[in-house]
């Protein structure tokens, strides 16, 4: 039996350049050897306010541009979790078995909270009991995710446990698999920043669907240090963090890049990183462009999704429900 791998993203926004490297990227290069599903997580979404005919539409985007990255159906699931109710339901119970301290040391919280003082509802403070129910319901066995997630599948761990010490083996316990290089990716005006859909600066983050020309100016706004050199350093988070989507991009060795560009300027360094992230992105742009001109094609793929899913969550579900005496 393959192992199962589950992960989810959030149909907000635009899908970008750090979505790719830390999360997607890893779906697909490891599709063959798992038994994949991925969820496009609407419920999460709603933690923010959204506007009803966007989400619906990025839930479809978002599904399109997964496929065009080169999620395979024949080898990986997709699916929208509100199709599937033994989500929510499932939260709910974990709630009641997530003492409160662990909530609150969630950094990912205590980061959107600051942000967003009046807009935050127990929904965003609640995101990580509804994760933990996506990745258990599945009896999921890795979960790929970038650095910012990893806390949560941890969290997941820990509910899991707790409900099992209690009620014998209901949840197989997940692990989160972090890329080595590419688990986060910085914004590109401000390198102290993760690249996040939310951010709105022009040249914030760079989108799975920008043209050329966004890409190129993007680039070339990007934020650099004044190191004057073009090396790896951690010390030069803006250069780094740049020469990290290069490196990421390219499929070229670290020692290989420095001696590319050793000597020449950032000038040269931002023209060339920008052709690479163009190239790139030119098939998965094609690709994309494909898949959405049949607006049935995705419609018809997710349904298929939620047909062969609902009957795998429901199952853990009841087994839940049995367990602590509920139904
Ligand atoms: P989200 O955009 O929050 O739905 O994230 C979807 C996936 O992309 C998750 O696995 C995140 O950890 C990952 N991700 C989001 N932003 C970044 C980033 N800047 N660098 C690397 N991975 C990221
Ligand atoms: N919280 C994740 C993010 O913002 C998305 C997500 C929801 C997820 N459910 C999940 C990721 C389950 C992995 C597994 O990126």
């Amino acid at each position: 039996m393959k192992k199962r791998v589950f992960s989810g993203i959030q149909p907000t926004g635009s899908l970008h350049i750090g979505n790719y490297l830390g999360a997607i990227r890893q779906w697909v290069s490891s599709q063959s050897q798992y038994n994949n599903i991925f969820c496009i997580v609407d419920l999460h979404a709603i933690t923010i306010p959204q506007d009803p005919k966007v989400l619906r539409a990025k839930n479809r985007e978002t599904a399109a541009l997964l496929y065009a990255a080169g999620i395979e159906p024949d080898l990986s699931t997709v699916f929208i979790q509100s199709h599937i109710g033994a989500h929510a339901e499932l939260a709910w119970i974990l709630n009641c078995y997530i003492p409160m301290g662990w909530m609150q040391r969630m950094t990912q919280f205590k980061e959107k909270s600051k942000k967003k003082k009046e807009e935050v509802n127990i929904g965003l403070f609640d995101y990580p009991a509804l994760m933990a129910a996506d990745i258990l319901l599945y009896q999921s066995d890795l979960v790929p995710v970038g650095e910012d997630q990893r806390q949560h599948v941890e969290l997941t761990r820990d509910v899991a446990r707790r409900f099992n010490s209690v009620y014998g083996e209901v949840f197989k316990l997940p692990e989160s698999t972090v890329n080595e290089v590419g688990a986060r990716i910085m914004s590109l005006d401000d390198p102290t920043k993760k690249m996040s859909k939310s951010k709105t600066g022009k040249s914030h983050a760079i989108n799975l669907l920008d043209s050329p020309d966004e890409i190129y100016l993007k680039i070339m706004r990007a934020k650099t240090d004044s190191l004057h050199s073009i090396r790896f350093d951690r010390n030069h988070p803006a250069i780094h963090n740049l020469l990290t989507i290069f490196e990421l991009f390219s499929g070229l060795s670290r020692i290989d890049i420095e001696e590319r560009f050793e000597g020449k300027g950032y000038a040269i360094f931002k023209k060339e990183l920008a052709e690479v992230i163009i190239e790139f992105l030119k098939p998965l742009q094609l690709r994309y462009q494909e898949i959405t001109n049949d607006p049935s094609y995705i419609d018809h793929l997710l349904a298929e999704g939620d047909a062969k899913l609902r009957p795998i969550a429901e199952k853990t579900l009841n087994h839940v429900k049995s367990a602590i005496g509920l139904g």
